[in-house]
């Protein structure tokens, strides 16, 4: 359940504040607005949900009727790295859903969840455009090309070693 700080809401309200104050409090703005809301967010928090429906007069769940026939918002945060598997035709033919439930497995999250300890995030993403790559795994902004489902625990054992690694450089840092 999400469960927001003080501080926290009070930010996304006034972020929220900013998005809107750009639209017209009219029910076609919906889509644009909750766009904009995820591209801020990077995901629609439910405190948002909420603001949106007293703003253009529509109910939670109309909102979310209306949300749930787009694939691409998400309901929960992002990840610290927010995996996107490639489903377009091009790879989804080569194998990208083994890939994907490669990740399901491995990171112990379905798509449009996240891990528990928030490090990761999974998303099923349609053609990103390098088709000639399939199937493409994206985590972050870095591209991982003709990905199979045994390379997934490679790629993330690298991430988390570099991760271990970035974290031991930044403490010596500090001691320094
Ligand atoms: S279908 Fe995956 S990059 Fe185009």
């Amino acid at each position: 359940m999400e469960e927001l700080a003080a501080v926290e809401e009070q930010q996304i309200k006034a972020r929220l504040a900013e998005i809107l104050a750009q639209c017209e409090p009219d029910r076609s703005q919906l889509i644009p607005i909750l766009q904009k809301v995820q591209e801020s967010f990077g995901y629609l928090p439910k405190l948002v949900m909420s603001e949106i429906g007293s703003y253009l007069g529509m109910t939670d769940v109309q909102i979310y009727g209306v949300a749930s026939f787009y694939n691409h918002f998400r309901y929960i945060p992002l990840g610290k790295h927010p995996v996107q598997m490639c489903m377009g035709t091009a790879c989804h033919m080569v194998g990208g859903e083994l890939v994907l439930e490669a990740l399901e497995r491995e990171l112990e999250v379905e798509v449009g969840g996240i891990t528990a300890d928030k490090q990761f995030s999974l998303d099923r993403v349609a053609c990103i455009g390098c088709c000639g790559l399939a199937p493409v795994m994206v985590i972050a902004d870095k591209i991982f090309p003709k990905m199979t489902s045994t390379k997934v625990d490679e790629v993330l054992v690298n991430l988390k070693l570099e991760e271990a690694e970035a974290a031991k450089e930044e403490g010596e840092d500090k001691r320094l």
